[in-house]
């Protein structure tokens, strides 16, 4: 029989050291080579890839959300009353099932084929608006630009209004922090979305056309959402989609670009542009972990975790597993016949918006190897917490003859 362990036996990771934040990925593996389950100061930590995953989708493992909030100590108020009704604070059942279903279907898979020459069309407007001839902050100049211009798009608005978008995405986006320090900016800037929301949904209600939120009118029409879920969606789809897509295109430009040879095989072979990306959101992720909470006191991995305990799926470990990817520390596009990465999350709480932005960041990096082959990074900066990779610097040299390159060595440089 094997003996229960409670929280308290738990080793103690700390996500606050040198080591963690220079080389994230290699820590996390290293600790899972060691321990299933830990714990830390947010809660208990899942590092085994099979126990991530069935914890992604657990049913008695409810939203992380509500305790976030509850840390970070928002106000009463407007964006304390959106975060409460938003998917965000719904567990499993009718509600959260009702509540995605007509955004599933806008977002599908083939709608995001659908949209793919439009983002083509987006990416080559801003790269060619570009100086050539001195280095260009990227993450302003384009990857900022691409997710913001397709929420414009998506609510009707016009691109003047991305900048906004970009700087509310990256800015309530801050919860994710933990820290309450941030609170009065998230405050701030969800009073001004929801303003903005308001207005977009007033306009688009007067002269629908044909973009998600009129879809988003109709589907309310027909009965499938009422007008506050309606509102919801809409102010969170500006929450949850600069900030992630952002960073994660900048993240593949560099893990591509600092790679000449494979760089060079982009631009020949535009068509491996898919298989680049899944390998770049495999080694080097946006998420880096996705937060759950037990709903009724359970056993995971022989240890006891009462109601209310706060879980985290340490994907960023489970995509290092050597049981699971071969070399894991290797970055390689030919992988074949291994698990799909859990950038995502997974099962009714699964981004809504993955295929949108896979079809960005994958347009973006097949333009960009193929129009610029020589692409020079000259400088790059990345920054991981416990919960994200965040690119802090991408200063790039847009070059169209390949000169010799070699690979940038400082992917991990702090912020
Ligand atoms: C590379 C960029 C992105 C990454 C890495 C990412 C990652 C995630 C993750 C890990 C989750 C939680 C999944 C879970 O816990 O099982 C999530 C949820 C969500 N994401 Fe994304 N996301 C990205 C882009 C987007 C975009 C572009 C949108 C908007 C279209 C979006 C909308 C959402 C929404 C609405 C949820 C909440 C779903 C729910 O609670 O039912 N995300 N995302």
């Amino acid at each position: 029989m094997t003996t229960l362990r409670a929280i308290s036996d738990l080793p103690v990771l700390d996500f606050s050291s040198a080591e963690y934040r220079n080389a994230p990925f290699q820590v996390l593996s290293d600790w899972a080579r060691k321990w299933k389950i830990a714990r830390s100061e947010r809660g208990v930590e899942l590092l085994d890839y099979e126990l991530c995953r069935n914890a992604i989708v657990d049913r008695n493992l409810g939203t992380g959300h509500p305790k976030l909030i509850d840390l970070l100590g928002l106000p009463e108020g407007r964006p304390l009353e959106y975060k409460r009704n938003s998917i965000s604070f719904h567990n499993r059942g009718d509600r959260r099932r009702d509540l995605r279903r007509p955004l599933t279907r806008i977002l599908s898979e083939e709608a995001a084929e659908r949209f793919r020459p439009d983002i083509r069309k987006v990416v080559t407007g801003f790269v060619d608006a570009m100086p050539a001839d001195r280095p260009v902050d990227l993450i302003s100049a384009l990857c900022d630009k691409i997710p913001s211009a397709v929420y414009c798009h998506w609510v009707g608005a016009p691109m003047s209004d991305a900048g906004f978008v970009a700087r509310t995405s990256h800015t309530v986006q801050q919860v994710h922090t933990r820290e309450p320090r941030h609170t009065p900016a998230v405050v701030e800037a969800f009073e001004a979305l929801i303003d903005y929301v308001d207005e977009r949904i007033a306009d688009r209600r007067q002269t629908p056309g044909d973009d998600l939120l009129s879809d988003l009118i109709r589907a309310e029409t027909s009965g499938q959402l009422n007008a506050d879920d309606l509102r919801n969606w809409v102010i969170k789809l500006a929450e949850a989609n600069t900030d992630n897509s952002s960073h994660q295109i900048a993240i593949a430009i560099i893990e591509l670009a600092s790679r000449p040879d494979v760089w060079t095989r982009l631009g020949a072979q535009p068509e491996l542009a898919a298989r680049a990306v899944r390998e770049v959101m495999r080694y080097h992720p946006r998420t880096i972990s996705t937060s759950r909470e037990v709903l009724s006191e359970t056993k995971l991995a022989g240890v006891v975790l009462p109601k209310g305990t706060p879980v985290f799926a340490n994907i960023g470990a489970t995509h290092w597993d050597a049981d699971y990817y071969s070399a894991p520390d290797e970055f390689d596009i030919d992988r074949a016949g291994e698990p799909l990465h859990l950038n995502f999350g997974g099962g009714v709480f699964s981004c809504i918006g993955r295929f949108i932005v896979t079809v960005e960041v994958e347009e973006t990096v097949a333009f960009l190897a193929r129009r610029f082959p020589g692409l020079a990074l000259e400088a790059t900066g990345f920054a991981h917490s416990a919960m994200f990779t965040s690119v802090t610097q991408l200063l790039a040299r847009l070059e169209p003859a390949s000169p010799q390159r070699g690979a940038n060595p400082r992917r991990y440089a702090t912020a």
